[in-house]
């Protein structure tokens, strides 16, 4: 039994959060002590006979181990991709293939309590993401892309969709789960077949979603997972028999592959990093601006290439922003993901940590005023707490480069064009979001803000039926939407 006292301190804690802990139980989460590669249907021992721990980042525990896949292994996953493309998944009718799909889609609803706390044990996400936004946006990549798969025929009239064959998929640790429904929906709805390897901090639920498509009797190898780190990527870019590759991950991997690939008949997708510049005009309602933009930076650690981690308010309105900000970081809650009421949950890997942290300390020294929240941080596990910058210039790195963390820089402007111009100023041109009253500003600004994607009075808001991509280094090609088809088909 508990002591008074402690019960007192426990009490103390209670209010100061404002809510009593709700843990979702992991008890309704099966993760296995190891897993194999999953080749051709069955869960195949890797060749390389290596395997490595996979973490939780909230607690630093141990939860599995998977298979470290080398080239001979990777060798082996493609071949089954290709006989399996050969022999039945182009033969197969469109809606077929639609059956298939719409099958997993069902199995990822039914199985979404599971496969959210794993998302959340194993990347740090809070629960409420990952059951709320990860698995039914990732179910609905399944559904979206199974309706096309007969339809190709009105996707691109008077023309012959073809599948290009064998499509090698690599994934980051954000949005695990979703990134796969992502890349394999699309691959199968027009006919190819694929080998996805997910990130090494994050291939649980990838693991996860391998079960389901054995349980839906998914032809084998139609879909192959491969588990490893970079070395295992460049392997998959690198093999003869791979058509197509698709990429979600950094800029710098970015340009290794399309390196890599120059010269080859290869087709490539490449989904990069960002600095997403939030603006807010004097005009726009207010409240609604904060909490989109503290959706936009602090939703998924900031772990998201369209995170709006710069933001650009107008003059008359700065101070009065800045301090509803800092109001709100205060009411944040970070901790424990699997807890319903956390809002900020744990930094993917010490890795990223540390890149997080070295960039606070640039932000500093590049003289920018740091503000962060007085969150209590757990002892063990990779946290950060929000921060905002002011007094940042737009020269400065902490304005200029993807830190993937909670960290906003925020600048003032004072005109239409000024902001646009910072806005712009910027190697990446993944997305941004305007905030405003007037519609034609926000005309104005979505012809002429050089991003994939322009959100306006709203952030971080995604449709299996819109397209997502970017410009200049945040990669080329386009992804969800009707757009995504075309990624994985040649037009005879
Ligand atoms: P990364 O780009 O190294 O990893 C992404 C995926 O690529 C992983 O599956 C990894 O195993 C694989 N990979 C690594 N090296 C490869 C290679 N040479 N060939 C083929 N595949 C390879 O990203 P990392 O190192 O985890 O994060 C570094 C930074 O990248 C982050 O701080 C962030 O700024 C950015 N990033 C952007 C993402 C986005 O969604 N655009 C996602 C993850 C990271
Ligand atoms: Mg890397």
């Amino acid at each position: 039994m508990a002591s008074s006292k402690n019960n007192t301190i426990k009490l103390k804690f209670d209010s100061a959060r404002k809510y009593a802990p709700a843990p979702e139980s992991r008890s309704a989460a099966k993760i296995n002590a190891r897993y194999d590669l999953f080749i051709n249907g069955k869960f195949e021992k890797p060749l390389s006979k290596k395997y490595f721990g996979t973490i939780s980042p909230s607690s630093e525990e141990r939860l599995s181990e998977v298979a470290d896949a080398n080239a001979a292994d990777v060798d082996k996953a493609v071949k089954a991709a290709r006989q399996a493309y050969d022999r039945y998944w182009k033969k197969l009718s469109g809606a077929e293939r639609g059956k298939y799909l719409y099958r997993i889609a069902r199995m990822v609803q039914e199985k979404a309590r599971e496969l959210a706390i794993i998302e959340s044990l194993n990347g740090g996400k809070p629960i409420r993401e990952s059951r709320d936004f990860d698995v039914p946006t990732a179910a609905n990549h399944f559904f979206y892309y199974a309706g096309w798969a007969d339809k190709l025929e009105y996707a691109f009239p008077n023309r012959q969709a073809q599948p290009l064959g064998v499509a090698g998929q690599i994934i980051p640790w954000n949005f695990p789960l979703l990134m796969a429904a992502w890349k394999i929906a699309p691959a199968l709805a027009t006919g190819n077949t694929v080998v996805l390897k997910p990130a090494e901090t994050t291939p649980l639920t990838a693991l996860k979603l391998a079960e389901i498509i054995q349980e839906a009797d998914l032809p084998p190898g139609v879909v192959n997972i491969i588990t490893g780190a970079g070395a295992t990527g460049a392997a998959l870019v690198n093999h003869p028999g791979v058509d197509k590759i698709a990429f979600t991950g950094s800029t710098q991997v970015g340009k290794i592959i399309q390196n890599a690939i120059a010269g080859t008949p290869k087709k490539a997708t490449l989904e990069l990093g960002g600095k997403a510049a939030n603006i807010i005009f004097d005009d726009a309602p207010l409240d609604q601006a904060v909490e989109g933009v503290i959706n936009g930076i602090f939703f998924n650690q900031g772990h998201v290439c369209c995170a709006g981690s710069r933001l650009y308010v107008q003059e008359s309105v700065f101070k009065q922003v800045v301090q509803k900000l800092k109001d709100r970081l205060e009411t944040m809650i970070v901790g424990d993901p699997l807890d319903k009421n956390t809002d900020i949950g744990a930094i993917n890997s010490k890795e990223q940590l540390n890149t997080i942290n070295k960039y606070i300390k640039i932000g500093i020294k590049e003289g920018a005023e740091i503000y962060q929240s007085s969150a209590e941080l757990p002892h063990k596990g990779f946290w950060c707490r929000p921060t905002l910058f002011t007094n940042v210039a737009q020269s400065n790195r902490i304005a200029q480069e993807e830190i993937f963390g909670p960290v906003l820089a925020i600048q003032s402007f004072r005109t239409d064009d000024e902001v646009i111009e910072k806005a712009n100023n910027s190697p990446y041109g993944l997305s941004s979001g305007v905030w405003t009253d007037k519609g034609s500003k926000i005309f104005n600004l979505t012809t002429k803000l050089r991003s994939g994607v322009v959100w306006a009075n709203t952030f971080n808001k995604f449709d299996p039926t819109s397209p997502f991509g970017g410009y200049k280094e945040s990669g080329y090609g386009r992804e969800g939407g009707l757009h995504g088809l075309n990624a994985y088909v040649k037009l005879v």
